[in-house]
């Protein structure tokens, strides 16, 4: 496996891969890698005859008085799940390789960003279009692999590649969970043995959704109650948002038809945590 901090070498592998017929998958992350990540891998190497990961904590997607600066990282640990994977080449460019001095371009959406994460943290997606666009540009993939727990980023990235014509299959894959239920996710590790109770909340609240809807209740604003009543009644919780959304466009919708996206974002003390649950495909 090959370890490259530049762009040019990045270009230089995936051009070799592809003239020898190859295909590329890649999985782009922020590091500090968990078995959500890892199955990702797992997925694109058994896609893909080569697969690309790359580890950047994007400056771009964090809002001011977010986690930027305690964003977790471990790179041995990261680089061990890569070759356990099957990964051919880790791509860990720094901030002046991805953002010159002299950046100023963006790639925005309107609509699909105004709702659920997009409305309580502004210009996050702007963010994540722009690294995704960048990424994909370094790497030029068949393939590309992210996480459903990140159902909004799911349906902007699909959107961005529709939108923009770019010849990239975004691939979509489950969210894996602790035993109790709780989604894995590298801001896990900032919850303390009192907070990590607490956090169970959020999908014992998407189980209580998911339970109702197959009981035939298709009413968002009832769903959405009950959902609120539950949280709520967990001390040291705090609710960001409980939205039922069409998968595609993210839009409110108050009768729940197939695919819906059950999505919630809660704080658990200082620890913003998102979850989901879909219903319909
Ligand atoms: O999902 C993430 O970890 C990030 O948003 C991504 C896709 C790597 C872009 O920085």
């Amino acid at each position: 496996m090959k370890i490259t901090d530049t762009i040019k070498e990045v270009r230089e592998n995936v051009k070799a891969w592809r003239t020898e017929g190859l295909t590329v998958g890649f999985v782009p992350t922020m590091g500090y890698l968990h078995e959500g990540h890892q199955s990702l891998i797992r997925m694109a190497a058994k896609e893909n005859d080569r697969v690309v990961v790359s580890i950047f904590i994007n400056p771009l997607q964090f809002g001011e008085k977010e986690d930027l600066d305690n964003y977790p990282e471990n790179f041995e640990h990261d680089r061990n799940i890569c070759e356990l994977e099957g990964a051919a080449l880790i791509f860990r460019p720094s901030r002046e390789e991805m953002y010159s001095k002299n950046f100023c371009s963006y790639v925005d959406m309107t609509g699909l960003t105004d709702t659920l994460c997009g409305k309580s943290r502004p210009n996050h997606f702007r963010g994540v279009c722009t690294v995704v666009t960048k990424l994909f540009n370094a790497v030029n993939p068949d393939r590309a692999y992210f996480g459903w727990k990140d159902a909004q980023q799911v349906a902007v990235v699909k959107r961005m590649v529709s939108d923009l014509n770019m010849d990239i299959e975004i691939v979509a894959c489950e969210t894996i969970r602790e035993a109790d239920g709780l989604a894995k996710s590298s801001r896990n590790v900032h919850l303390n043995s009192e907070e990590r109770k607490a956090a169970t909340i959020l999908q014992k609240a998407l189980k209580l959704a998911e339970k109702k809807i197959a009981s035939g209740i298709r009413t968002s604003r009832d769903i959405q109650k009950a959902m609120i009543e539950m949280i709520d009644s967990e001390a040291g919780v705090k609710i960001d948002y409980v939205e039922i959304v069409d998968l595609e466009t993210m839009k409110p919708i108050s009768d729940i038809e197939a695919p819906a996206l059950i999505a919630a974002a809660i704080y658990v003390g200082n620890t913003r945590l998102i979850d989901n649950y879909i219903y319909g495909i």
